[in-house]
């Protein structure tokens, strides 16, 4: 054994480490349980192919437990033979930041520290992601190994304490590892810079077009101020909640209508502000307002599709697009009149990883406001955030007349994601398995005044490697178009999580301008009749509607 290396060992391996949709999620006083990270990173080292050798990109978005976590892995690291580790200055770097770093420096693969848009801070959450080579999320065949290691872990191997220096830039050493510690931003703005035309949004932001992003106190702020303030010369308080603070001043960093009022507030109810744009904790996502007016982050990948050759980066077209199935088909009609494939996919971003890596597809979406591109391997909020002040600065139209624009092309896909969080785990399942057992049934039955033409579970056969993935959602279709669509929450940390997205297409001779919530409303209340919501949850509306 190197010298300096410890052998810890378990009494017993833990056994709730399973990898969800975006790595391991839990309670930060869990992951402050004695060896309970440890495990996790263990598992980790011991499963990920080339570490040995190999170089880790690490860092987090800097909530609490970011620091210490990453001193952690790099003395685990030491004890696991591996070359490298790239890190950040005070850790901070974004989930897209990371996988633009993993692919520049070819590292083996990232270990990123983020419990995403959940509240951090000691009674909030933490996370640990592992990302691949080529700058995405882990393949399930991986975290399934992963998972299972930990299973029967009988101990871990870590290097004595140290004294990491995260505050500067600089090379350290544990053992034969070599640590280097960065400034996070710096790649990827320059990654940023190759993409954008940041002259002509210079030009727009110094012509009376005021803005406000909100980073909600999480890890954007740093690369906002970069990139608006000091690259496109937005003025000094463009940003907003620009520091990241290790509970994100007790907020949760999610950018929606609810989570982000403050924003949302300052561009529907004045008119301050002619663009608006807020991220999450890890900086992955993104929600976009223009003044008065809410851009649902579907249509959001609509327009992006649709106005993508005005973007430099972009300038070729695109090879095709895709999104999860449940987010509306706006893209879908952009890539029919584009002539281009536009790809369904379950949710979660790793499933476009192949699609993007055999070049099938240029850019992605989800509606939980993820959005991004073949230029790495997650959703990229600031990314979406350039994409849209571009377009912006090339047609300089008012966001709201870009939308307007758009749907009477188009046509309008009213949508809206209806959240019942924290339920009763028996109850969530138990409303969820009555509605499957129920799908056969449902064909051919009146539903809202229309008739249900498909009633299934939502399974992807994967175009490039053949997998296949079953059991994403519960899909109501209907004979006019509109659909409903169940699933519970693979993120969630307490209890279950019941999803209800809903989506009704109006052409472009139909009305194009009404509430979504009232186009919506009789889908809205015929789900709630079949699935018994309102009575089986106990709540009497959503807890998050968007
Ligand atoms: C949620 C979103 C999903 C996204 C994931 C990670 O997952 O719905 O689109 O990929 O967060 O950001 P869910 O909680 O629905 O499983
Ligand atoms: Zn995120």
């Amino acid at each position: 054994m190197t010298s300096g290396v410890q052998q810890i060992r378990l009494d017993q391996p833990f056994s709730d480490q399973k990898p969800g949709t975006s790595g391991l999620r839990k309670s930060s006083r869990q992951f402050e349980t004695p060896h309970y990270l440890e495990s996790f990173i263990e598992a980790i080292l011991c499963t990920v192919p080339g570490v040995q050798g190999g170089t880790l990109v690490v860092g987090g978005d800097g909530r609490y437990g970011n620091r210490r976590a990453i001193a952690v892995i790099a003395r685990m690291a030491a004890a696991h033979g591996v070359a490298r580790i790239v890190t950040t200055t005070a850790g901070i770097l974004s989930t897209p930041a990371a996988s633009n770093l993993i692919r520049q420096r070819q590292a083996t693969a990232g270990i990123i520290l983020s419990a995403s848009h959940n509240p951090g801070g000691p009674d909030g959450d933490f996370g640990v992601k592992v990302n691949g080579a080529n700058g995405g999320p882990a393949p399930e065949s991986l975290t399934d190994a992963i998972y299972a290691c930990t299973q029967q872990l009988d101990g871990y191997q870590i290097h004595d304490a140290i004294d990491l220096n995260l505050d500067a830039p600089g090379e350290q050493s544990i053992g034969s590892l070599q640590i280097e510690v960065i400034d996070g931003v710096d790649d990827y703005v320059a990654l940023m810079q190759k993409l954008f035309d940041f002259d002509q949004i210079r030009d727009l932001l110094s012509h009376n077009f005021p803005i406000a992003f909100d980073a909600m106190h999480a890890v954007t702020g740093p690369y906002a101020k970069r990139l608006l303030e000091e690259l496109l010369g937005a003025p000094a308080g463009s940003v907003r909640n620009g520091e990241p603070l290790e509970d994100f001043g007790g907020g949760h960093p999610d950018p929606n209508l609810t989570y982000a009022h403050e924003l949302a507030e300052l561009l529907m109810g004045s008119d301050a502000y002619r663009f608006g744009a807020a991220c999450d904790g890890d900086g992955d996502r993104n929600m976009v307002l223009g003044n008065r007016c809410f851009v649902n982050p579907s249509d959001s990948l609509a327009v992006l599709a649709a106005n993508a050759t005005l973007v430099p980066g972009y300038a070729a077209g695109l090879a095709g697009v895709a999104r999860s199935m449940p987010t509306s088909a706006a893209a879908d009609v952009v890539a029919k009149e584009l002539g281009i494939p536009c790809f369904e996919t379950p949710t979660g971003w790793k499933f476009f990883g192949n699609l993007l890596d055999a070049g099938r597809i240029t850019l992605c979406g989800e509606e939980s406001f993820g959005t991004g591109s073949n230029h790495i391997r997650e959703k990229d909020g600031l990314w979406a955030v350039l994409f849209w002040l571009n377009i912006l600065a090339k047609r300089r139209e008012p966001v709201a007349q870009i939308m307007a624009e758009h749907w009477s092309r188009f046509g309008r896909h009213y949508y809206s994601r209806h959240d019942y969080e924290a339920i009763a785990s028996d109850a969530a399942h138990g409303l969820y398995n009555r509605v499957k057992e129920m799908l056969p049934a449902l064909v051919g039955q009146s539903f809202a005044g229309r008739t249900i033409a498909t009633a299934d579970d939502f399974a992807y056969t994967d175009p490039v490697d053949g997998s296949l993935t079953s059991g994403q959602g519960l899909r109501l279709l209907l004979d006019d178009g509109s659909r409903v669509v169940l699933r519970l929450s693979g993120t969630g940390t307490q209890g279950a999580t019941l999803r209800v997205y809903l989506e009704s297409y109006v052409p472009p001779s139909g009305d194009l301008n009404q509430d979504p919530q009232a186009a919506l409303g009789d889908l809205i209340s015929a789900i709630d009749a079949l699935a018994e919501i309102k009575t089986r949850t106990g709540m009497n509306k959503p807890t998050v509607i968007t």
